[in-house]
């Protein structure tokens, strides 16, 4: 018999697999009904939003479509700093369109402001955010959030597409990192 490899990821569990789909499917849900009758163009703000994005949109029982907004602001170190770039733009222009911005987590908020303020110049019919994650603790500056998952503490979290150092997205939770020095 083949011995199994076991990786005991050092993550403390905060938010489990089972919760983080059932608010997922509710968040799809009250997209759906709000946005009855319309077509949407999901956002997703890579990488952290991917897989939130993947369950999110199979929630969503309208017409839409996905494009991607590669953004960095944080290097390697668990603060922002406050220096947003784009670093992969949306495939196609957004004229008249409503948009939603899948987030996986607004810490202070400038990264979602400075994306609220760039999509705005590209004309879109409207444009909203989603958020599976929400650290109010951290804020510099407001930002609406119109479709919130979970508020969590102060602390810095990893998993179900949140990374430290580009590691831990593979988890199916969301719990603190205990690596961090
Ligand atoms: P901002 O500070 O609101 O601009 O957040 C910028 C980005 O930092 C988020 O979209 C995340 O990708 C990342 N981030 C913020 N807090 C955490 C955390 O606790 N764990 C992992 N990534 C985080
Ligand atoms: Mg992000």
């Amino acid at each position: 018999m083949v011995e199994r490899i076991e990786w005991q990821p050092r993550v403390r569990p905060l938010i489990g697999a089972e919760d983080i789909q059932s608010k997922t499917a509710e968040l799809g849900e009250r997209i759906t009904r709000d946005y009855a009758g319309r077509e949407l163009v999901l956002v997703g703000v890579l990488k952290g939003s991917f897989l939130f994005m993947a369950d999110l949109c199979r929630h969503i029982r309208l017409p839409l479509k996905c494009d991607f907004l590669g953004v960095s602001s944080y290097g390697d170190s668990t603060r922002s700093t406050g220096v947003i770039r784009i670093t992969s733009d949306l495939k196609r222009p957004v004229v008249g369109e409503d948009v939603l911005v899948v987030e996986d987590i607004v810490d202070t908020g400038l990264t979602v402001s400075y994306l609220l303020d760039n999509l705005q110049t590209r004309q879109p019919a409207s444009v909203r955010v989603c958020s599976l994650l929400s650290k109010p603790a951290r804020r510099r500056v407001e930002v609406p959030i119109d479709y919130l998952g979970f508020e969590v503490e102060d602390v810095f979290v990893v998993g179900y597409g949140l990374d430290h150092k580009g590691r831990y997205r593979n988890l199916d939770f969301v719990g603190v990192c205990e690596e961090i020095e």
